[in-house]
């Protein structure tokens, strides 16, 4: 008796399993989803495996002196260079992500935010930069406030550099005794 509601059981349990599977695998949509879940998580879990190597130089680098950017000189810090720093940036502000390379160096799965704007790719869940200037401005508010938000987190963990500059507009002179809070004030600029 016993063996049989087990037996009835199980086929239930494979019987709701099966049609599972058979409604992701029913629009392409979901396949292409599914697809991409499982291919970052592969990448995901290979970096988290490559991280129990020694610890690469580029990754205890000195921190670099404050500076703003223009999206092309943005470009270098892609981690593909001699000290293998990776920059980018989120909402106009320029973070040093090299202690996150397992995500943002060459071959990581958000290796395309390397050296760019990480901004509308963020906000879209597109992991692409673009190569020229963005003002984010079609944006729209929810997605600004993703952005934002992407911003807050990169602000928690990773040090912020300087900013990205608009086409034509003049880096900031930080000097070397500038404190904390005239950087954080700039940052807000
Ligand atoms: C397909 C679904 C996705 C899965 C399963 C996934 C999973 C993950 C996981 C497990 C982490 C590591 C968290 C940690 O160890 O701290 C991570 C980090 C991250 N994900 Fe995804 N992700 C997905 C899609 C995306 C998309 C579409 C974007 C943006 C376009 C994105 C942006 C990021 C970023 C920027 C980080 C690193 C944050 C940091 O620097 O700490 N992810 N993701």
């Amino acid at each position: 008796m016993s063996g049989a509601t087990a037996e009835t059981t199980s086929s239930q349990e494979s019987s709701f399993l099966s049609t599972i599977v058979t409604e992701i695998f029913q629009s392409p949509l979901n396949i292409a989803l599914l697809g991409l879940i499982i291919f970052l998580v592969y990448r995901i879990i290979k970096s988290r495996q490559d991280e129990n190597t020694p610890m690469p130089e580029s990754e205890s680098l000195p921190s670099l002196k404050k500076r703003d950017f223009t999206v092309q000189e943005l470009k270098q810090y892609d981690g593909n260079q001699e000290d293998g720093r990776v920059l980018l940036a989120v909402n106009g502000k320029v973070y040093d992500v090299t202690k996150g390379k397992r995500f943002y160096g060459p071959g990581g799965p958000y290796a395309a935010f390397a050296g760019r704007d990480a901004s509308r790719g963020l906000a879209t869940f597109n992991v692409t930069g673009g190569d020229q200037y963005d003002d984010l401005s079609d944006l729209s508010t929810l997605e600004m406030d993703s952005v934002r938000e992407w911003e807050t987190q990169f602000n928690e963990k990773y040090e912020y550099v300087g900013r990205l500059l608009k086409p034509g507009e003049q880096p900031n002179n930080y000097s070397d005794e500038e404190d904390e809070s005239n950087a954080e004030k700039s940052k807000d600029d």
